[in-house]
C-alpha cells in the first residue's frame, strides 16, 4: 500500500525519466514533449533570445505595456525622492526614511522591468520627455507631509490596479512576465499599506 507521499515521489521520478528516443514521458499521462523538435526550434532562432516559438503573447503589446509600467516606476522613484528630501516637520524623519526606502524599491522594479523588456527583444524607454505622459501615476510635489503621504497612497493604488490589469491581460500566455508583475504587485500593496499606516499616525 503506497502512502500519498510515496505516490507523489513516484510521480515526480517518472516525470523526470527520459526514454532513449529523446522523448520525455510522464507515467500514465498522454503529455509528451518532442524533445528533438524542441531542440531544433531552439537552434533555429538564436537571435530571438529568450523568446521561443511557443511564446503565446503579443510581444510588441507586452513590450509596450512594460514600457508604460517602466515609466510609472521611474515617475514613482522621482516623486518619492522629491518627497524624501522635502519632508520636514516634527514627524518627518521616519516618514522621510520610508519615502527613501520606497524610492529604492521602485528603482528596483524599474530595473527588473527594463531587463525583461530586453529579454523580450524590446528596448526600454527611459526618455525623460515622455515619462510623465506615459506613466500611470502622477508626479505631484506637495507642500505638507500629510499631502505627500496621501499623494503617494493615491499613486500606489493606481499602480496596484494597473499591475492587476496587466497580470489579468497576460493570463498564462507569458508566465515569466506575469510572475515578475505579481512580485512587484505584492510590494506595491505593502507600499500602500505603509502609506495608509502613516496617514493614520499623522
Ligand atoms: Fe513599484
Ligand atoms: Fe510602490
Amino acid at each position: 500500500m503506497h502512502t500519498a507521499k510515496q505516490a507523489k515521489q513516484h510521480a515526480k521520478q517518472a516525470k523526470h525519466a527520459m526514454t532513449g528516443n529523446g522523448h520525455s514521458q510522464h507515467a500514465g499521462e498522454d503529455f509528451e514533449i518532442d524533445v528533438r523538435a524542441l531542440r531544433e526550434r531552439a537552434r533555429e532562432h538564436l537571435d530571438e533570445g529568450a523568446v521561443t516559438e511557443d511564446y503565446r503573447a503579443d510581444r510588441d503589446a507586452v513590450v509596450h505595456m512594460l514600457n508604460d509600467a517602466l515609466a510609472t516606476e521611474l515617475v514613482c522613484v522621482l516623486r518619492y525622492k522629491r518627497h524624501h528630501f522635502m519632508a520636514t516637520g516634527i514627524h518627518a524623519e521616519p516618514v522621510a526614511a520610508e519615502f527613501a526606502e520606497h524610492a529604492a524599491q521602485e528603482q528596483d522594479h524599474a530595473d527588473r522591468i527594463a531587463a525583461r523588456i530586453v529579454q523580450l527583444g524590446g528596448e526600454p524607454d527611459f526618455s525623460p520627455d515622455s515619462l510623465s505622459s506615459r506613466s500611470h501615476a502622477e508626479y505631484v510635489t506637495c507642500k505638507t507631509l500629510r499631502d505627500m503621504i496621501r499623494e503617494n497612497l493615491v499613486a500606489e493604488r493606481i499602480a496596484i490596479e494597473s499591475y492587476r490589469e496587466m497580470i489579468h491581460y497576460l493570463g498564462d500566455r507569458d508566465t515569466t512576465t506575469r510572475r515578475l508583475l505579481e512580485e512587484i504587485l505584492a510590494v506595491e500593496e505593502e507600499h500602500a499599506d505603509d502609506m495608509r499606516d502613516l496617514l493614520d499616525r499623522e
